[in-house]
């Protein structure tokens, strides 16, 4: 579903992603893993097609990204890691503007429906100014899953929302992955990533020098430790 070859993406004299190679299958929860300023947001951001990568190529469904970037959009949803919304619009408004840019019709009662999943069905009139920093990042989680995307990127979507919207949140991603659809998601939170994900990669120097499940890490590292000391490890020592 995810196809990512010998791809590297440099700012200036700065290598953030070093030579990368990476296929997440259909039905996948990926999880990205990596220090702050380890490259996650910014593999995202180009696998969301907003930004350019230096070389290498990467195909989602088949389509390459730099050459058709337009058909690859309609079938990606990205939570980026800041939250994107028009402050001065209500949460109908800036789902009713989002749904402009889908392929299909977007009904009314499925922007409803998104609301409730994310737990913000009462806000449905509210202006996102005067919406909570978690209430903001719950509609942008709503925003990306308009257009009932293949591929869903999420960048440290649940930071900043409560316990219980975080599992309803988590529920429902692992639910859309079991109907198909394909999931990379970065965060920091070990829960999240022992709930959630199916393989994990770390990225380190660029480099993503474990792709695996968590089974994979353990054999690799010391099968008698936690999972927790397992992310840990992986995430700190040398691999
Ligand atoms: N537009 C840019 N110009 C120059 N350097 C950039 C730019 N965007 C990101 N970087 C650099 O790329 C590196 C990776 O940043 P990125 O945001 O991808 O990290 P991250 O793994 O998402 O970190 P975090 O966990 O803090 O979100 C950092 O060193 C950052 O300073
Ligand atoms: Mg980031």
């Amino acid at each position: 579903m995810i196809t990512i070859s010998n791809l590297t993406k440099q700012y200036g004299r700065n290598i953030i992603l070093d030579n990368l190679s990476l296929s997440i299958k259909k039905g996948e929860v990926f999880g990205l893993l990596g220090t702050n300023g380890a490259g996650k947001s910014t593999l995202l951001s180009i696998l969301a097609t907003i930004t350019k990568p230096s070389s290498g190529t990467v195909e989602v469904n088949n389509l390459n990204l730099l050459k058709e970037k337009k058909k690859a959009r309609k079938i990606i949803g990205y939570v980026p890691q800041d939250v994107s919304l028009w402050e001065n619009m209500t949460v109908k408004e800036n789902l009713l503007f989002w749904s402009k840019f889908s392929k299909k019709k977007v009904e009314t009662e499925r922007l409803l429906e998104l609301c409730q999943t994310v737990r913000l069905d009462d806000k449905w009139k509210e202006k996102v100014s005067k919406l909570s920093g978690g209430m903001k990042r719950k509609l942008n989680i709503a925003v990306a899953l308009i257009h009932d995307p293949d591929i869903l990127l999420m960048d440290e979507p649940t930071v900043g929302i409560d316990l219980q919207s975080k599992l309803e949140i988590n529920q429902y991603i692992k639910k859309l992955a079991q109907s198909g659809k394909t999931i990379v998601y970065t965060t920091h939170d070990m829960s999240e990533i022992l709930t959630l994900c199916d393989r994990i990669g770390v990225l380190k120097e660029g480099k993503l020098p474990f792709i695996g499940t968590l089974d994979d890490a353990k054999k690799r590292i010391n099968p008698l430790l936690t999972a927790e000391q397992i992310m840990y490890k992986l995430l700190n020592d040398p691999l």
